[in-house]
């Protein structure tokens, strides 16, 4: 059994334009003790996916599907239940978490109040936790009586992280966790939390738009484009045979954090507005490679001889378009004839 498993999620969002299919069906898995990346562009329903695994979705948004942690469906659990995961079984480190330090209180107390607020426990041993787990982030104990404003970005990034460990989750859910940051910490940070899951052995599901982060931490990546997974494949196969064109795409578009310097191409165009309802491939206004059967037909996610799963109409084809997909001018000129 999978620690998080999730069957063709659907959530749309109610809004005065229309619905937005912001999560189209998407399925994907978090084995224990592994570390997953969901990866793609600004947009395209990551933060839509983590908010409806921890029940964290607004009232205009209506949700399907299974999310199923350890056995039992989040969706439908009961309240009492579902606070009983959340931080012991699935901890969540937000987007923008660095701003979710209160001001006010020392960071050390902030901690403190959390495994209280979960756990029947002394102050003191509250304390001692917190102090442990600075430990495990690389800060200095000292600093739990510091307030936010004394800490870098890079510091409360991990005393964010810090915060998500006090309970001793077996998922950590970390949405965007080195977006803002500069490069060397960024390096610093994925670095402590391979060292965290070795540790601990805690599972992290990785949610970025920045494909090189999730190179080296993840097992298992799922590439989602427009509300659906376009490719879900182990990391090794996905970087070094991807089936996707919009996968291709991306890892021509961004730098890899510790990986040489190499020619960067943006995709052309961006995620498609998801109240407008298409016929076809999500991302074939965007592609290269598309053919006339992309803008009308969705493609099934079909398996490739190398096991990666790929959503795409041209999968037969991927060893002649990966040639192409290398060189920039595929994308400059697919830029060009959309002006
Ligand atoms: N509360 C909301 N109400 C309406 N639409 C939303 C809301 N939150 C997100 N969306 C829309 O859902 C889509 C997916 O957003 P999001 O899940 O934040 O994507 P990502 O995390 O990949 O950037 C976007 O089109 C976004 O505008
Ligand atoms: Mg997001």
């Amino acid at each position: 059994m999978a620690l998080l498993e999730i069957s063709n999620l659907q959530v749309r969002y109610k809004t005065k334009r229309g619905q937005v299919r912001a999560v189209d069906g998407i399925s994907f898995q978090v084995e224990e003790g592994q570390n997953v990346g969901l990866i793609g562009e600004s947009g395209c329903g990551k933060t839509t996916v983590v908010k409806s695994v921890l029940r964290l979705l607004p009232r205009t948004a209506e949700n399907e599907g299974i999310v199923s942690f350890e056995g039992r469906d989040l969706l439908t659990l009961e309240r009492s239940e579902l606070d009983k995961i959340r931080w012991k079984g699935i901890a969540l480190v937000p987007q923008s978490a660095m701003n979710a330090l209160n001001p006010v209180i020392r960071i050390g107390d902030q901690i403190v109040e959390a495994i209280q607020a979960h756990e029947p426990t002394t102050r003191k041993s509250a304390r001692e936790r917190a102090a442990e787990l600075f430990e495990l982030v690389g800060l200095d104990e000292q600093r739990l009586n510091e307030h936010p404003h004394q800490f870098s970005g890079g510091m409360k990034q991990r005393a964010v992280i810090a915060m998500a460990l006090a309970l001793d989750p077996k998922l950590v859910i970390a949405d965007e966790p080195t977006t803002g940051l500069d490069v060397l910490v960024q390096d610093q940070i994925l670095r402590q939390i391979e060292e965290i899951h070795r540790r601990l052995n805690v599972s992290v599901l990785f949610v970025t738009h920045d494909i090189g982060i999730v190179a080296e931490t993840c097992q298992r990546i799922a590439v989602m484009y427009a509300g659906k997974i376009a490719e879900y494949a182990d990391a090794r196969p996905l970087f070094e045979r991807p089936y996707h064109p919009y996968t291709l795409g991306l890892m021509k578009a961004y730098p890899s954090v510790r990986g040489s310097k190499r020619e960067l191409v943006s995709i052309p165009g961006s995620p498609p507005d998801l109240v407008v309802r298409f016929s076809g491939c999500g991302f074939a206004p965007r592609c290269p490679f598309a053919r006339d059967i992309c803008h009308q037909e969705a493609p099934e996610m079909v398996e490739t001889e190398s096991g990666n799963w790929a959503a795409c109409h041209r999968v037969g084809d991927m060893d002649q378009l990966r040639k192409e997909a290398g060189k920039a001018v595929t994308w400059t000129q697919m830029a060009a004839n959309q002006l």
